[in-house]
């Protein structure tokens, strides 16, 4: 999965397009690249790995032309290699994509049976060379994409430039994002609203299907039948401003620290503090009718959905399914009438929930969507849209956007939870005034980032490091080691603490430190003497607990990290916080790429 971006426009386009892959960088940073084509001459720069690459090659050979395409890869097929890196040239056609063309296999023996020849070993170039063949047979650009569309199986979105034709730019949707955006003279093409933000805020989102012609006039949307369509074009509302750091080293800290602010502001849009009510965006959406929920994400979003299961049958006592979205389809779930299928995601692209969502929509299932993202596809596609109002988050490794789902999901707990008439008045004000306190207690909880910087030197030594909890806190287990895998590359898993002793306990020794997150509760104690379990075979262990649990159980602890005393209900929006800033300053302390570890991107859209 990768950003696209294409200008057509009065003024040289190279720079700009520069500027919107350093708005598409999320997507992957794998090798980037540009192309432009001027007085018939089309000409090219790509380099591997960062944009900064791309930036030095372009500043050292400028381009010049007014239009052109550019692209920032994941890599899915073929290495991240300066060949593999996109646009792909081949004949008169210039292409970038974003997505995995699944039958590109067949499709490139019969080319290569042919006598066609490859210079990369992307999925991508089939496509170029499909075009080009019909190029070659004498059709016209345009005609040439629409016969070579329905050959494509997978999922795309696609930006082709032609070499004789200056006058023009095609883009092609099916299963991955792709917008046209509105200038002065000028059209655009673009992953999303935001790498065109500097450009124009007026956009149209591509549908399923959907094929467009840009020229410098216009643009002319053909829908899957190609039929010429109508999509709607809204303001986006996003600025050109460069999202900045701050006074922050990496944006992984700057999105940290900024979690009580955005907690805030999204529990503003789903309580009535002052009422003691829950209350959300959507009123009329009947919960009474509901009789199962069935919980979809991918990475973090997951482990969000599984901290909501345990509230969601705490406290409205309905029963709940939970999937990774690339397991979900494949397993035929069983989706009788009345279901919720409740898809989390920061991004609202990423693919495999989004094709998990589709799935449960076919299924007759009601869609509820909380994501962070109000334009993108889920949001587009949901029934209830729940946002997060988390900002945009820029560092790979999700944080902000976590805590903020979890604020939306016990909302919706509660609101659950009283439609099904499982929750009293008081208790409904008990649940408000638990959650309006999560912004505070999240401030006390940074307010203890020094001593867990001072603990990061001892836990980078390390090669495997244990995260144990228990109840809605063993997601909090499962997130904070996929923080530190992420972004420090230590080994790390999390554990349901009482699982320990059927297996992980044999790992235990003076090297694997053990984080054992155990707020004061009902499952302190118990949480307690799988901590014990560890300590008795000579196990590391580090406690974050609150000031209570630290007395009762810190001794013999290597270190304690203390949280402020909360209700369980907030308990992992507050502990989420030392396990976001461990693994922070453990990265920094490797001295890895936090806001763009290897390997990752932001967002997904391929399966
Ligand atoms: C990627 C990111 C993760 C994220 C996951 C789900 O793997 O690196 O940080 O949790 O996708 O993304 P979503 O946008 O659906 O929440």
């Amino acid at each position: 999965m990768c950003g696209i971006i294409g200008i057509i426009g009065r003024e040289d386009v190279a720079d700009r397009l520069l500027a919107g892959l350093r708005r598409l960088e999320y997507r992957g940073y794998d090798s980037a690249g540009v192309a432009v084509v001027e007085n018939g001459v089309l000409a090219r720069r790509r380099a591997e790995g960062k944009l900064d690459n791309l930036a030095r090659k372009l500043a050292a050979e400028p381009l010049d032309g007014t239009v052109g395409i550019a692209h920032t890869r994941w890599a899915t097929h073929g290495a991240p290699t300066e060949d593999n890196a996109h646009p792909h040239v081949v004949g008169e056609v210039t292409l970038v994509h974003n997505g995995i063309i699944e039958n590109f296999k067949p499709l490139r023996d019969a080319l290569i049976a042919e006598g066609r020849t490859f210079a990369s070993q992307t999925d991508t170039e089939v496509v170029a060379h499909l075009v080009d063949r019909e190029l070659q047979r004498g059709l016209s650009p345009v005609d040439a994409v629409k016969k070579v569309l329905p050959q494509l199986h997978g999922a795309f979105a696609l930006a082709f430039l032609f070499r004789s034709h200056p006058d023009l730019l095609i883009g092609a949707r099916l299963g991955a994002p792709l917008v046209v955006g509105y200038g002065e003279g000028e059209t655009y093409l673009g992953s999303d609203a935001l790498a065109l933000a500097p450009l124009t805020q007026k956009i149209a989102y591509l549908d399923e299907g959907d094929w467009a012609v840009l020229t410098r006039d216009g643009v002319t949307i053909h829908d899957r039948d190609n039929q010429v369509v109508d999509r709607p074009t809204t303001i986006s509302g996003l600025t050109g401003a460069m999202i900045d750091k701050g006074n922050h080293r990496h944006f992984m800290q700057k999105e940290i620290f900024e979690q009580p602010v955005v907690v805030a502001q999204t529990l503003g849009s789903y309580l009535r503090p002052l009422a003691g009510e829950v209350s959300l965006p959507i009123p009329e959406f009947d919960f009474t009718q509901i009789r199962r929920v069935t919980i979809v994400a991918c990475g973090t979003s997951f482990y969000a959905g599984m901290v909501a299961k345990y509230w969601f049958e705490q406290f409205a006592r309905v029963p709940v399914d939970l999937d990774v979205a690339s397991e979900f389809r494949y397993r035929e779930p069983v989706l009788e009438d009345g279901g919720l299928a409740l898809f989390i995601s920061q991004s609202g692209e990423t693919a495999d929930t989004l094709a998990a969502l589709r799935h449960a929509r076919a299924a007759g299932q009601k869609i509820a969507v909380v994501v962070n993202v109000p334009t993108s596809s889920m949001a587009r596609e949901a029934d209830l849209l729940l946002p997060t109002h988390a900002g945009p988050e820029i560092g790979v490794a999700s944080t902000k956007a976590f805590t903020c789902q979890l604020a939306v999901l016990a909302a919706l707990a509660a609101n659950f939870a009283r439609a099904k008439g499982r929750l009293s008045r008081e208790e409904e004000q008990e649940i408000v005034r638990h959650l309006a306190e999560a912004p505070a207690a999240m401030n006390a909880a940074i307010a203890h980032d020094d001593e867990i910087e001072a603990l990061a030197p001892l836990i980078a030594k390390a090669r495997d490091v244990l995260y144990l909890g228990r109840g809605p806190d063993y997601p909090m287990a499962l997130e904070g080691a996929l923080k530190l895998k992420e972004i420090s590359y230590i080994h790390a898993e999390g554990y349901a603490a009482g699982e320990m002793k059927h297996g992980p306990i044999a790992l235990i020794d003076e090297h694997v430190p053990v984080i054992v997150i155990a707020p004061s509760g009902p499952l302190f104690d118990k949480t307690v003497s799988n901590m014990q379990e560890v300590q008795a075979r000579g196990g590391k262990v580090v406690l974050i607990s609150d000031a209570e649990g630290i007395a009762a159980a810190g001794e013999g602890t290597i270190a304690t990290i203390e949280m402020p005393r909360v209700h369980p209900l907030i308990a992992p929006l507050v502990y989420a916080v030392p396990v976001q800033l461990l693994a922070y300053h453990v990265a920094v302390a490797k001295g890895t790429d936090v806001d763009q570890p290897r390997n990752l991107a932001k967002s997904v859209t391929v399966e």
